[in-house]
């Protein structure tokens, strides 16, 4: 296992290109299962995540060429209804196969995703969602077994909450379900709009994305596009590298992005103190001055990002004053705060509020990866403290961020990426008392 070493205090300067979303690239991919053929795509994220999605579809019946960039997907055939447990549960993403391959096969069964770090993240919306198509769902041997002997049909459906691959899900099954489909209090995240528009490509029929009321025209049958489907920016590593120009006081661009998707994030890095350039397809922050606190409460979409609160408060624990950071998303997206505390940061937690203290300076540590966007608060606070940094568990961060390592190096950081050798770990100690003696 790897682990990631940091030696901070450099102010980084330079260019950041972003790539494809993950949380785009992922529903975009398991969305051609509802139109057989090939299909092209560009932009593609190099992400682990990614790959995984792809072993799936090849599990399901559909190879694929290429994992990053340029990647194409033939679903001609599909000769596997199902998500296994070994692959959803490195993925719980996996699950968003439940309305593709009920749209395409009349069946699903798809293990149940299980909880995860940053809460238990039910699906009982997904549920619900396709058995106003017509589905009927039964859950059994932590399987999600899902039938549509008859097909599916158009149905209305009002989530309780708006859920992103809730409402990916439902609206996977209802582009080619016997009718018109209506989803109220849908999500309304960037990534959904880029599915929309991939959908659409096909032949789909659907209005209102980017509002919460989706309306879908069923259509009998689907076909993959002429053109490849270039996957949007990934607006969440956009932010974290903005604030990585922001928490060192340096000055960095962030390229090959989508401004109107970064909003909220640049609003608070204002708030915060920083300079931000906006233009076309690129954002550039830098920071000279010091950091003032900000209060941020996490919301979906057009809301500031909950993928974005740990980064956020990362740049909150060097602030000038005390900033309050609420999470309404997730009830336990502060595993950050322990590691984070661990490189000197003075943060409270008391239920969904956070209470972070701006502290003079933070000195490096080993910390603990624990979940995929806590991790790059780890590495955004050892880009900013003094002396040498170690982020255990790398397999968190490779799920999100591609090239992480080298995109840093490009912009001044010192920063590697080594083998975890437990053995050396524990062994630094002595080799320290032994220095401290002579
Ligand atoms: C998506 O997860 C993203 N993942 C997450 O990104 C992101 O944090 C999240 O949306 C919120 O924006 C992908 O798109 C692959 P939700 P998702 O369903 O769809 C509750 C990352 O770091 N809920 O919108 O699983 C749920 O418990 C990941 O890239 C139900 O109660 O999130 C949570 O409290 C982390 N019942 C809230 O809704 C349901 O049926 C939002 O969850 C579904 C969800």
């Amino acid at each position: 296992m790897d682990k990631i070493v940091i030696e901070g205090g450099l102010p980084l300067h330079g260019e950041v290109p972003i790539a494809g979303a993950k949380n785009a690239a992922l529903p975009i991919l398991i969305a051609t299962l509802v139109a057989p053929g090939e299909h092209r795509f560009t932009n593609v994220p190099d992400l682990v995540d990614v790959s995984s999605m792809l072993s799936l579809l090849g599990r399901i019946g559909c190879p694929s060429l290429g994992h990053k960039g340029d990647v194409r997907l033939d679903t001609s055939r599909v000769s596997f209804c199902e998500a296994p447990y070994d692959l959803v549960r490195k993925m719980r993403a996996s699950v968003l196969a439940l309305g593709p391959l009920l749209a395409r096969c009349g069946e699903a069964h798809v293990s149940l995703p299980g909880g995860c770090a940053i809460g238990v993240r039910p699906i009982d919306q997904h549920l619900v969602g396709l058995e106003a198509l017509g589905a009927e769902v039964e859950l059994s041997g932590g399987y999600v077994h899902a039938r549509a002997p008859r097909g599916l049909r158009g149905g209305r459906i009002v989530l309780d909450v708006p859920t992103v691959t809730g409402t990916e899900n439902i609206l996977m099954a209802a582009v080619t379900a016997k009718g018109e489909s209506v989803i109220e209090n849908a999500a309304r995240e960037p990534e959904i709009t880029d599915l929309v528009k991939f959908l659409r490509s096909l032949g789909a029929h659907i209005e209102g994305d980017g509002t919460s009321t989706l309306r879908i025209q069923g259509r009998t049958s689907l076909s993959p596009a002429a053109q490849p489907h270039r996957i949007l920016p990934d607006r969440i590593e956009a932010g974290t590298y903005m604030v990585a120009g922001a928490i060192t006081g340096g000055d960095v661009t962030v390229t090959r992005v989508d401004p109107r998707d970064l909003v909220p994030v640049i609003e608070k890095l204002r708030a915060a103190g920083c300079d931000v350039e906006v233009g076309t397809d690129r954002v550039r922050v830098r920071r000279t001055g010091g950091i003032r606190p900000v209060d941020v409460t996490t919301r979906p979409h057009p809301g500031f990002p909950t993928d974005m609160q740990a980064q956020l408060m990362a740049l909150t624990t060097l602030a000038e004053g005390r900033s309050v950071i609420t999470e309404t998303i997730f009830e336990n997206r502060f595993m950050h705060v322990p590691e984070l505390t661990r490189l000197g940061a003075d943060i409270a937690v008391e239920g969904n509020r956070a209470v972070v203290t701006g502290v003079e300076g933070l000195t490096g540590a080993t910390v603990m990866a624990t979940d995929l966007r806590a991790s790059a608060s780890l590495v955004l606070c050892g880009l900013a403290a003094q002396g040498r940094t170690e982020v255990l568990r790398l397999y968190h961060l490779d799920r999100g961020y591609e090239a992480l390592v080298e995109k840093l190096q490009a912009i001044g950081a010192r920063v590697e990426r080594v083998p975890d050798d437990l053995r050396e770990r524990m062994a630094a100690p002595a080799a320290h008392r032994m220095t401290e003696s002579a």
